[in-house]
C-alpha cells in the first residue's frame, strides 16, 4: 500500500482549516481546497472537491467543527446543513449522526468544540483502520487474480487513505504479487479515468483506463479475473448503491461467470432499509452529461438525464468485503450476522 509520504492525504484537519485535495483539478494539478467554514465544507462535498462515501463522511465530521458560532445550536445547523450536501452516501449521514450523539452526550458548552473534534479525529482514523482491514481480506479472494476490472475510484482518494475497493489491490502489490488493474473511464465525471488511474499509477500499480462500453468485450476476452468495486449505500438485503454504471457491470460480469466484489466499511450499510429500491439516488446537473468539461455534445433539444448511482441487487454480488471480512452471496440474515460480530 502506499506509505503516507508516497500518497497525499485526501482530507486533513489542520490549525481550524479542513484542507482537502481539490479532486475537481485531478489529474492536471494535485492543488489543495481549504475549508474554513460550513458553507465551504458543504459546497466542496457537493461539487464533489471531496468524493467517495468515507471521505465524505469524514469531511462533514471535520465540517461540524467549523461551525460559526461554535454554540450547540451553531454546531447543530451546521449537521442540518451538511446532511443536505448529498443524498447517497449513508456514510454522510452516519458520521453526522455520531457528531450528534456526542454534542447531546456533553452538558457543558465549554467543553462541546473540542469533543467534538475528537470525535471527527476518531472518525478519520476508525476509517484508516477499516480500510487496511479491508485491504487485508480482500487480498485472500484476489488471490489468484492477475487483472481486475474496477468501475468509479474506491481508492485512497475516496477515504482516509488505500480506499476499499483500491485496498485489497495495494495490499497485493505491496507483497509483490504481479496485479493489473482495468478502470471504466466512468461517465459522465471520469472519476476511473481521472483519480483511479492518478492514484494507481503514483502507487506503481500498472493500469489501462477503458469507455465504459469497452467494459462487455474486455470480460468477454477472459483477461478479467475479478470485478471489484465500492459502495455507496448498502442495504439489510445486500443490494447496493454504487456510481452509475455499476449495476450493467455485475450483469456482464454474471454473464461472464467473473466473480463481482462489493468493498465496503460497515460505516456504508443501512440496515434501517430492507432492500435498495429504498436507496434515494442522487440526480446531478444535466450539464454534466450534456456540456462535459463546458463543451456542449447533446443538441439544446434533446432531454438528457443524470442519475448519479444504480443499484446492484444483492444476488449479482459474489462476496461483500467490510472491515470484519467477507460474506459471500449476500442474505439479509448472513448480513446481519456480520455486522454484529466484532
Ligand atoms: O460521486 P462519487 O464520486 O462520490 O461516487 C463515488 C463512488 O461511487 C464510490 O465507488 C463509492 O463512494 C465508494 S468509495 C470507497
Amino acid at each position: 500500500m502506499p506509505t503516507a509520504s508516497q500518497a497525499p492525504e485526501t482530507l486533513q484537519f489542520v490549525d481550524g482549516q479542513l484542507i482537502l485535495i481539490d479532486q475537481t483539478k485531478l489529474p492536471g494539478e494535485l492543488v489543495s481546497f481549504i475549508c474554513d467554514s460550513v458553507d465551504q465544507t458543504h459546497d466542496a462535498i457537493s461539487r464533489l472537491v471531496v468524493r467517495g462515501a468515507p471521505a465524505i463522511g469524514i469531511a462533514a465530521a471535520y465540517g461540524v467543527c467549523l461551525a460559526n458560532p461554535a454554540t450547540r445550536q451553531g454546531f447543530l445547523d451546521a449537521i442540518d446543513h451538511l446532511a443536505t450536501s448529498r443524498p447517497t452516501a449513508v456514510n454522510l449521514f452516519w458520521a453526522l449522526d455520531r457528531m450528534k450523539a456526542v454534542l447531546q452526550s456533553v452538558d457543558d458548552d465549554a467543553e462541546l468544540a473540542a469533543t467534538l473534534l475528537a470525535e471527527a479525529i476518531r472518525i478519520h482514523d476508525e476509517d484508516r483502520q477499516m480500510c487496511r482491514d479491508i485491504g487485508r481480506h480482500g487480498a485472500t479472494l484476489l488471490a489468484d487474480c492477475k487483472a481486475v476490472l474496477t468501475h468509479c475510484n474506491a481508492g485512497g482518494l475516496a477515504t482516509s487513505m488505500w480506499g476499499t475497493a483500491l485496498a485489497p489491490i495495494y495490499h497485493l502489490h505491496q507483497s509483490g504479487h504481479a496485479i493489473e488493474v482495468f478502470a471504466d473511464e466512468t461517465r459522465p465525471l471520469m472519476q476511473g479515468g481521472r483519480l483511479t488511474a492518478w492514484e494507481l499509477s503514483q502507487a506503481g500499480v500498472p493500469v489501462t483506463v477503458l469507455t465504459d462500453s469497452m467494459a462487455g468485450s474486455l470480460l468477454r476476452t477472459g483477461r478479467i479475473d475479478a470485478v471489484i468495486v465500492g459502495a455507496d449505500r448498502i442495504a439489510a438485503n445486500g443490494d447496493a448503491a454504487n456510481k452509475i454504471g455499476t449495476y450493467p457491470l455485475a450483469v456482464l460480469a454474471k454473464y461472464h461467470d467473473v466473480p463481482f466484489y462489493v468493498a465496503a466499511p460497515s460505516s456504508t450499510f443501512d440496515l434501517a432499509i430492507d432492500s435498495g429500491d429504498q436507496i434515494p439516488i442522487e440526480e446531478r446537473s444535466t450539464a454534466e452529461v450534456s456540456h462535459p468539461g463546458g463543451i456542449q455534445v447533446v443538441p439544446d433539444a434533446a432531454k438528457v438525464m443524470n442519475p448519479a448511482f444504480d443499484v446492484t441487487p444483492a444476488e449479482l454480488i459474489t462476496a461483500i468485503i467490510t472491515e470484519r471480512g467477507i460474506v459471500r452471496s449476500p442474505t439479509t440474515t448472513k448480513l446481519a450476522s456480520h455486522l454484529a460480530s466484532q
